[in-house]
């Protein structure tokens, strides 16, 4: 008797295997795991993998993210500390990184960052050599240059973050000042990614009308409007600290 699998399936062509558009998420902590369930709610990867090296976190993630197929219509979700589950990726998104320690340098992070990302990025090349790198892992903008230099990719197939968190958040609160929604708020906000960031104050617009044409002191000392509270810092005066060591200097655009 042929088993019960065999009886209700029968002659099938055979699947593809290779996917066509995999979407691998390296690190699956709070950062990780809200782009791996964007990624599935917005059905943008027709497979998906997840890496972490804390083993049984990694596998409680995934099988979440299994078992909830139901309500996403999630692909296939794989997971393994083995980069193999991620073979033919098309985008790996690396959020993977040590957390500052108290009392622990800028410096120190960053050096041990770079230091797992040497391990992570030619782990990545090696099962999916054309895939593109979104990095988010702090400090950004330098994991940023790091992959792309341990990859040896093109700089067009290495994409930070960078100030995109930035932007949304400055864009939410112009929004929540003004009784609308962000979607009609347009801003940026430039530089490195994190406190010395710089709000373009010249062309925030709401549905293209410019604010700084409304109100020319908006962002500046002199505003009494204290439009200046749209731009969220994360207030950490260690942080700031370190960035006055690095002479970062904040500037209004
Ligand atoms: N760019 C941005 O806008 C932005 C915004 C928020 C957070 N972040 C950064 O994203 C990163 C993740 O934040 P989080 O809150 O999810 O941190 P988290 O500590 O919750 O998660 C980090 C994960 O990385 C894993 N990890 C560590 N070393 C690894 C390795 N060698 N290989 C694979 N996985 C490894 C850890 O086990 C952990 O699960 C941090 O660096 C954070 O600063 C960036």
């Amino acid at each position: 008797m042929a088993a019960l699998k065999d009886q209700l399936i029968q002659h099938l062509i055979k699947e593809e295997q290779t996917p066509q558009n995999k979407i691998t998420v390296v690190g699956v902590g709070a950062v990780g795991m809200a782009c791996a369930i964007s990624i599935l709610m917005k059905e943008l990867a027709d497979e998906s993998a997840l890496v972490d090296v804390i083993e049984d976190k990694l596998k409680g993630e995934m099988m979440d993210l299994q078992h909830g197929s139901l309500f996403l219509r999630a692909p296939k979700v794989f997971s393994g500390k083995d980069y193999s589950a991620t073979a033919n990726s098309k985008l790996v998104i690396i959020t993977a990184g040590a957390r500052q320690q108290e009392g622990e340098s800028h410096l120190n992070l960053v050096q041990c960052n770079v230091n797992i990302f040497k391990v992570i990025i030619p782990n990545v090349v090696k099962y999916s050599p054309n895939c593109k790198f979104l990095i988010v892992s702090n400090p950004v903008d330098i994991l940023t240059y790091a992959a792309c230099k341990i990859s040896g990719f093109p700089k067009n197939r290495v994409i930070g973050s960078g100030c995109n968190l930035d932007s949304a958040r400055f864009c939410y609160l112009t929004g929540e000042r003004l009784g609308v929604h962000p979607i009609s708020c347009h801003g940026w906000v430039l530089g490195e990614h994190g406190d010395s960031s710089v709000p373009v104050w010249s062309g925030v617009n709401v549905a293209g009308v410019s604010l700084k044409n409304l109100h020319p002191e908006l962002g500046s000392d002199a505003d009494k409007e204290h439009w200046k509270e749209c731009r969220y810092t994360l207030g950490d005066p260690k942080r700031a600290a370190i960035l006055k060591s690095y002479n970062v200097v904040s500037l209004t655009v």
